[in-house]
């Protein structure tokens, strides 16, 4: 990608010295739909990424050529807003934050991030433009500067009112380290993934997830107002740290069937981040493997963030002896499947799984072969 990168760019915009930029997508091993009820989550940058090249060049505007969609468009400072175009709007998204404290650029990218997977994309491509303008024009932006643009890209380019887990773990990430981020105090631990005689699996379901309907913004609403009616009842109460399922159970009634199942399922998924980290730790990966069968299950029953061919697939995949647990990852409604299971060769295993998925759905998997890898960086 590198390569190609730099190559584009010199063809098209006579540009030599680029900066170059890979930023990269992220696995999610558990807090799901917790970072914006600012609770605990636990995902790891992987070897997956956009790459960027950018060069300035001493106008007011940016010219923007996307590789893979073979798309040029050319857009100058003051005529900045949102369309209908996805990547183009995440961009100027981050370049609008920018503008003042920018000049004019050019910029070409490409990326090898399976678009609507769950393995985010968006946050990677966002990452990699605040990285290489910082870069581009000395901005000396810190991390969470670059994390926290991204995010609000999304917010005001793309009407997703996302969290901040995948700007996070895409500009925060480590080789071989997953980052325990606590969404509320914004502090986090890395620790290292080590989980010797098993292995990490992820497949895509091929159901393109749809962060841009509304049910993503309708699930945050919805948790949001849970919360708000649980801190009339307690006032002590800040957040959903504070929140357990003691609490919760006083107030079932009250609080509706759809309230009390979506403040259930953050409650206990971010005990499950907690005791996934115990677990590894420990070198328990059955009990891994469970609490990642049981956030499928609370994502499922309680967030109603799954879908039919995705629960379809962890039910049936929970079958085979070699698995000890698997999960859908990301915003939700298809994407990726993540699990973990013992260290053998699982081509029989996804060929039994594609042959029931393809006669009852007519599709089939696709199995990405995943390693925790760097975070963004300049190259
Ligand atoms: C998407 C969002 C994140 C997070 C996940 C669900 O990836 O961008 O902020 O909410 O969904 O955990």
């Amino acid at each position: 990608m590198v390569n190609k990168v730099i190559r584009y760019i010199e063809n098209r915009y006579d540009a030599h010295t680029p900066v170059v930029v890979k930023a990269p997508g992220r696995i999610n091993l558990m807090g799901t739909h917790t970072d914006y009820n600012l609770g605990f989550v636990l995902p790891a940058s992987i070897n997956y990424q956009i790459c960027t090249a950018m060069h300035p060049n001493n106008t007011d505007h940016c010219r923007i050529y996307s590789i893979d969609f073979d798309q040029e468009v050319t857009v100058s400072f003051s005529e900045i807003k949102a369309g209908n175009n996805t990547w183009l709007n995440l961009i100027l998204g981050v370049v609008d934050q920018l503008k003042s404290r920018i000049g004019g650029f050019d910029m070409v990218f490409t990326g090898n991030i399976p678009k609507g997977s769950g393995l985010s994309s968006s946050a990677a491509l966002c990452s990699s433009v605040a990285f290489a303008l910082s870069e581009l024009f000395g901005l000396q932006l810190e991390k969470w500067d670059m994390a926290k643009l991204g995010q609000k890209s999304e917010h005001k380019f793309a009407g997703v009112q996302c969290g901040i887990m995948d700007q996070f773990a895409s500009i925060f990430g480590e080789a071989g380290k997953v980052l325990k981020l606590n969404c509320l105090s914004l502090t986090y631990e890395s620790i290292s993934f080590n989980i010797q005689g098993y292995q990490l699996f992820l497949f895509n379901s091929n159901v393109p997830h749809a962060l841009h309907e509304s049910a993503y913004n309708d699930r945050r609403n919805e948790s949001a107002a849970a919360l708000e009616l649980l801190k009339t009842k307690e006032r002590s109460m800040a957040s959903f740290q504070d929140l357990n399922m003691a609490i919760l159970e006083q107030y079932a009634s009250e609080i509706g069937d759809i309230g009390y199942r979506r403040a259930r399922h953050v409650i206990t998924e971010n005990a499950r981040v907690n005791q996934m980290c115990e677990a590894m730790a420990n070198g328990r990966f059955a009990v891994a493997g469970q609490l990642l069968l049981e956030s499928h299950l609370s994502q499922q029953n309680d967030y109603e963030v799954t879908c039919e061919q995705t629960n379809f697939l962890v039910q049936n995949i929970m079958q085979e002896d070699a698995i000890l647990g698997a999960r859908q990852v990301g915003g939700g409604f298809g994407g990726c499947i993540l699990g973990i299971a013992r260290d053998q060769d699982l081509k029989p295993i996804f060929n039994r799984l594609n042959e029931l998925y393809q006669t009852e759905y007519g599709l089939k998997i696709t199995p990405i072969p995943v390693k925790i890898s760097r975070g963004c960086h300049r190259l």
